[in-house]
């Protein structure tokens, strides 16, 4: 699969997410703060809710449907269980981020 262009990185934030629909893809990037720009699955694995409607505090990622929470660093789930995010291979070009869809 080829890398595909999201966003401007100077269009992002430090601390910050921003949710995407790429191809019909929900996509959510996590900066966390003092860690690595990263692109997540955009929907919760619980019931598959978009995390555009969640809250990023710039390190934890809360799911607001049922309070799932997740590592920005690292995609991982805090609730226990197997339920860590999938993510996406990231780069940055010319100061075009681009991910590479699966
Ligand atoms: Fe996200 Fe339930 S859908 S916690």
């Amino acid at each position: 699969m080829a890398y595909i262009p999201l966003c401007k990185l100077r269009n992002l934030i430090e601390g910050e997410a921003a949710p995407f629909n790429l191809d019909g893809r929900e996509i959510m990037l996590l900066w966390p703060e003092g860690g690595e720009l990263k692109a997540f699955d955009g929907l919760c694995p619980h019931q598959h809710i978009p995390f555009s409607r969640g809250v990023f505090n710039g390190r934890y990622l809360t799911c607001t449907a049922h309070d799932w929470v997740f590592d920005g660093r690292s995609g991982e789930c805090r609730q226990g269980e197997e339920c860590t995010l999938d993510s996406y291979p990231l780069r940055v070009v010319d100061g075009i981020v681009e991910i590479e869809l699966a």
